[in-house]
């Protein structure tokens, strides 16, 4: 179970077995909801938050594209985060804010429910296990497609879409494997259920572009900074269902699950971490964590409030 002692919730910090909703709360019956996945981690510095205006950026995003004005400026919740993180004396933690229309009519319309807006902090290990992290993990292509901008919106990290990732990550852990790998509307590569994905072969990195409806992951676009970074081409571009047996290494990037090797896909085996994976890995984490002075720019120090 995930706990702290303190919750945000609509401005106010709250005990944790507090932060309640009625239970005809609108987003709880139609996913009307945006949210966040967020990671700060204990460094030199003190505790940073990583790449923490992206994701409140997309968060706003999120909240624009489903209609929901936000409650508060990302002012308000970068200040309210970092006062929470501090309340609750963690040095490094997951953070996730959430957005999400509450408790009004009980129709689909939901222009006239109220906007409200939680943040909660937490101790969360590594999502895919430290041991993929290190040697990597099995991953299955999902029979399920990956949601369509026909029908919802890829680019949105709404609480509702997730259905879509649930049923994937269900199927791929009853077979026994540890990620789902989704395709897109066109049979092509998307991403993980929570993750974007990296193909290497013959030396160059590929991931699909935004067009393969994959959500804007933030440690997307860090490791593919990084990646060129570090003297290697990076291309966006469609990829094939077969371009993932046929890789020589593939890796998983998100939040929760960092920067995480892929081993086998559909048990063709890729083998250990390869050696671009554990290259861009190396710095990856090193940003994350504060070591690197070239990527500082990305961490959001917390401040401590000094005693008066
Ligand atoms: C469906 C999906 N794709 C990709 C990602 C990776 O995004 P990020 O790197 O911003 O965490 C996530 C996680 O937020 C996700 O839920």
């Amino acid at each position: 179970m995930n706990t702290a002692e303190l919750i945000w919730m609509n401005g106010e910090f709250i005990a944790w077995e507090d932060a309640k909703v009625h239970v005809l709360t609108h987003g709880l019956h139609y996913g009307t909801g945006v949210f966040e996945g967020i990671r700060a981690y204990d460094t030199e510095r003190g505790t940073a938050i990583f790449r923490h205006q992206d994701h409140l950026d997309r968060l706003q995003r999120s909240a624009e594209l489903y209609y929901m004005p936000l409650p508060y400026s990302l002012a308000e919740l970068r200040d309210a985060t970092h006062e929470l993180i501090v309340r609750n004396g963690l040095r490094s933690c997951y953070i996730r804010p959430i957005v999400f229309r509450g408790y009004g009519p009980m129709g689909l319309d939901p222009l006239e429910n109220p906007v409200e807006a939680a943040i909660a902090v937490w101790e969360w290990g590594a999502y895919l296990g430290e041991e993929g992290k290190l040697h990597g993990v099995r991953a299955k292509v999902s029979s399920w497609q990956r949601i369509s901008p026909d029908s919802l919106i890829p680019h949105a990290k709404a609480s509702g879409q997730y259905l879509n990732s649930v049923l994937a990550k269900i199927e791929a852990s009853k077979a026994g494997y540890e990620e789902a790998i989704l395709l897109d509307h066109h049979g092509n590569v998307c991403e993980g259920t929570g993750e974007n994905i990296f193909v290497i072969r013959d030396g160059a990195i590929v991931t699909p572009p935004h067009s393969a409806s994959i959500l804007d992951g933030v440690n997307r676009r860090s490791a593919m900074e990084i990646a060129r970074d570090l003297g290697y081409e990076v291309v966006e571009r469609d990829v094939a269902r077969a371009e993932l047996t046929l890789a020589d290494e593939i890796f998983l990037t998100g939040t929760a699950a960092e920067l995480t090797p892929v081993r086998s896909i559909d048990d063709h085996e890729l083998g250990p971490p390869g050696e671009i994976t554990r290259e861009v890995q190396r710095v990856f984490d090193d940003a994350l964590h504060g070591r690197s002075e070239r990527y500082a720019k990305w961490l959001d120090v917390v401040e401590v409030p000094s005693k008066a």
